[in-house]
């Protein structure tokens, strides 16, 4: 790696780096709460998905002591619609631990980091050194893509000792403006050096040295091994209203969307024949049932392929339904304080 990031590549680098850097909202403080935040939301997420995200958070939580006591379910209601949901759950975890064990101070270098929930390698190298200037590398697939191309190298990025590698050998590169480095490295892969064999090598301040450039691998390089394919699971959605008030259920501690608030549904694809037997067996009694629109979501490792039914109940008096741990709840509060993740947005509008 050292052949093509020489001293004079990566001062190139840095440069471009500083006249061409969007100016994001995690980029104008060196709170190092505040750049761990914005990690976190950046994992698996588009960065104009995460802007509004991290305003409304830190508003509720301007430091690590607000979130280390934001009760649960405002904690999944800030998240609500952002996705892996565990992020947020590792990130108060995390905060707990900062509160108890570093007197609410976040810990300053890349293996303190390391060892707090939800902070793997890429994150600690990431707070690490732009918060305090560590050198330390911070990769992830982007920045994966943007070594892989300047080295040529076909070694397959899916695999963790991929990783492990470029880590070693990009450490004794990293300059003196770590935090600068990481970051720039990111914005390239981000902005230039884009997937899908569209990199804009016109405007890569790299393409002097980079062997992918110079030789057209752009639409061959990374090497990424492919995934297993996602397993397939039947549901059927069931929107119980009674006049204002509509079912929710609060999922299981563990597993898929941990804790958040869902349409009560079961596995398979029930016909609309089975659904007054059914409804009585969550002990409603139903008065209308209608076949609603069908939906589908995208998880990493599971796809939700929905049907659904909108079925009008007799008037309950109770908020809780202690036999089948259904909810009723007012619409307001359905918005306002219950966390219902997006893979049920088709069914909002109906809400
Ligand atoms: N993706 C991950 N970290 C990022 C950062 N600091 N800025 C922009 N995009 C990112």
């Amino acid at each position: 790696m050292k052949d093509h990031l020489t001293p004079r590549s990566i001062s190139t680098l840095l440069e471009w780096y500083r006249t061409n850097r969007r100016d994001l909202p995690w980029r104008n403080t060196q709170d190092p709460y505040r750049i761990w935040l914005s990690e976190i939301m950046l994992q698996q997420t588009r960065v104009e998905a995460v802007k509004p995200y991290y305003a409304r958070f830190l508003e509720t939580c301007p430091d690590v002591e607000a979130l280390a006591e934001l009760p649960e379910d405002r904690l999944m209601k800030l998240w609500e619609g952002l996705g892996y949901y565990s992020r947020a759950r590792n990130l108060q975890k995390a905060a707990k631990t900062v509160m108890a064990e570093y007197g609410g101070e976040m810990p300053r270098t890349y293996d303190d980091l390391r060892r707090l929930s939800g902070i793997g390698d890429y994150t600690a190298g990431a707070i690490a050194s732009i918060a305090f200037g560590e050198r330390v590398p911070a990769i992830d697939g982007n920045v994966l893509r943007v070594l892989a191309r300047v080295c040529g190298s076909y070694e397959d990025i899916a695999k963790p000792d991929t990783k492990k590698k470029w880590q070693q050998e990009l450490t004794p590169l990293i300059p003196e403006e770590a935090g600068d480095f990481t970051q720039s490295l990111i914005e390239l892969g981000a902005t230039v050096c884009v997937p899908n064999g569209e990199a804009k090598c016109g405007e890569c301040p790299l393409a002097h040295c980079c062997v992918a450039a110079k030789k057209g691998l752009c639409d061959e390089l990374p090497v990424k091994s492919a995934k297993k394919p996602r397993r397939i699971e039947k549901i059927t959605v069931l929107l119980i209203r009674d006049g204002d008030r509509t079912a929710l259920r609060k999922r299981p501690d563990r597993g898929l969307l941990a804790g958040l608030y869902e349409l009560p549904n079961v596995s398979g694809h029930l016909g609309e024949d089975a659904m007054p037997a059914y409804i009585r067996s969550i002990g409603f009694e139903p008065l209308r049932i209608e076949r609603i629109d069908d939906a589908r979501h995208i998880f990493t490792h599971v796809e939700w392929h929905m049907i659904a039914y909108s079925v009008r109940i007799a008037p309950e008096f109770d908020g809780y339904h202690g036999a089948s741990g259904l909810l009723l709840v007012q619409n307001d509060d359905l918005h306002q304080k219950y966390a219902i993740p997006s893979a049920f947005s088709a069914y909002k509008n109906f809400l």
